[in-house]
């Protein structure tokens, strides 16, 4: 089920919706029979009991609607208030947000009674401006928020809640977004943990649903069996992960000597075995890959040659010509050595896979190596450090804060000229990318050096 469903102006409601959303039959107080999500359900009872410890007291007055049932509403109110009217509040069938069962118009209990008119609501707006501010807390929003309807189109409804999860009910809260603002145009950076056993593949989608955002991307693969730095990009913040992935990258790497495997790593189907000889200097052999080398590319490894990705023709047992990149380990330290296995540390540039380096020191030593423990301690200035476990609250780091690029803040006559994309003269002496954000820390742009004019490289705008 996935609670940020968008349905508006433009999106209808789809038709496989109900196929993944249950709807449950209740009754509010006045006896009256509701349909509703079940979470939602379940989350508005939590609202209604929290806001009666400070004596607001509400109820359902209207969820889930059929089509037909707003087709009803729809003439009743195109008879009586017109059509002006109409357009403000009212949706056309098959666009009302009613149709998910996400949505609740709220009721407030005054002197024992409930206000159903928006006349008698509106009297009471300072009480519905108090519930606003609980919301988040129980997974709603205010779905047609005052001043916002440019991008909901319908008017201020004080009380149309929408049900979207705590996650993004909070982002939208406390970041005065709405509902279509927070899917299209809001961008976060996530510094994750990655634990060990899940793919980078499979935390991706777990952030993807939390947030209820389809868009996110990770920065640099993570196996399986590694452990360490994953930075996730949410929303518009995929616009960058190219700047994030090029990176250099800080690994602490465990090495077996003595055999080899297919996948390079310990969770591979073993090939080969070679003794190992004795009185190794590993010191020695590290210090000789402080260089930039031509790299093989592993076949369990999701590079592309004639379209098709290595691990397919490792898998399929076709034979192939594995690519060489070249790439440059910039720091390299034995950290711990013992019988037949030894610990590094190094920094390398992007696209350094540590399973070949492991496997080309295995070489140099004259014997096998393979890698049996991986974590990636840094990537750029971001440490291990600074990140979440998968399981806990994130930090939502802004796009500005990721990234290491000059920031400038730019006056009103620039912003126009950047949000039409326009280039500029580069008087600040840019000499790759800068960041230019508005003075409400706004995103505007990611301009890069043209000669001597600075470019456009993505717009925020
Ligand atoms: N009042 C809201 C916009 C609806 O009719 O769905
Ligand atoms: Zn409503």
């Amino acid at each position: 089920m996935k609670y940020t469903t968008l349905v508006n102006k433009e999106n209808r409601i789809k038709d496989n919706y109900y196929k993944y959303c249950k709807l449950i039959d209740t009754k509010n107080e006045l006896n009256e029979e509701i349909k509703i999500e079940e979470e939602t359900y379940n989350n508005f009872l939590l609202l209604k009991n929290y806001l009666k410890e400070l004596n607001i007291y509400i109820d359902i007055d209207d969820s889930y609607r059929s089509i037909d049932r707003q087709s009803e509403l729809y003439n009743y109110y195109l008879k009586n208030n017109g059509q002006d009217y109409c357009d403000k509040y009212v949706a056309i069938k098959g666009y009302s947000e009613h149709h998910t069962g996400l949505a609740i118009d709220i009721m407030l209990k005054v002197n024992d009674e409930y206000l159903r008119e928006d006349m008698d609501q509106f009297q009471e707006i300072k009480t519905f401006e108090e519930i606003h501010k609980h919301l988040y807390k129980y997974g709603f929003i205010l779905r047609y928020p005052k001043d916002k309807e440019s991008t909901t189109g319908y008017n201020y409804e004080p009380w149309h809640i929408r049900y979207v999860g705590y996650l993004p009910a909070k982002i939208i809260y406390e970041n005065n977004l709405t509902l279509e603002e927070y899917l299209t145009s809001y961008g976060t950076v996530l510094y994750i943990n990655k634990p060990k056993g899940v793919t980078s593949f499979d935390v991706v989608n777990r952030i993807s649903k939390l947030f209820g955002i389809k868009r996110v991307g990770h920065t640099g693969t993570l196996d399986p069996l590694a452990t360490g730095v994953l930075i996730v990009t949410v929303g518009t913040a995929c616009k960058v992960v190219e700047l994030l992935t090029s990176h250099d990258k800080e690994y602490i790497a465990t090495v077996d000597l003595g055999y080899s495997t297919d996948t390079l790593d310990i969770e591979g189907k073993v090939l080969e075995k070679k003794e190992v000889p004795k009185n190794l200097n590993i010191e020695e052999v590290l210090k000789s890959f402080k260089k930039t080398y031509l790299q093989e590319v592993p076949i369990y490894s999701a590079v592309k040659v004639n379209g098709k990705k290595l691990y397919e023709y490792a898998r399929g047992n076709i034979e192939v010509e594995l690519p060489k990149k070249s790439v440059t380990i910039k720091e390299i330290e034995l950290i711990e050595k013992n019988n037949n296995s030894f610990k590094f540390r190094c920094l390398v540039t992007k696209g350094c896979y540590i399973r070949s380096l492991i496997k080309d020191i295995g070489t140099s030593l004259n014997t096998l190596a393979t890698m049996t423990d991986l974590i990636r301690t840094k990537q750029g200035n971001i440490t291990i450090d600074e990140t979440d476990d998968i399981k806990s609250n994130y930090t939502l780091h802004s796009i500005i804060d990721s990234l290491n690029y000059d920031k400038i803040v730019v006056d009103n006559l620039l912003e126009k000229k950047i949000k039409n994309g326009m280039p500029l003269e580069n008087t600040f002496n840019v000499k790759d990318k800068v960041i230019f954000i508005n003075k409400s820390n706004k995103l505007l742009g990611i301009y890069e050096k043209d000669g001597n004019n600075l470019k456009v490289w993505k717009n925020f705008v």
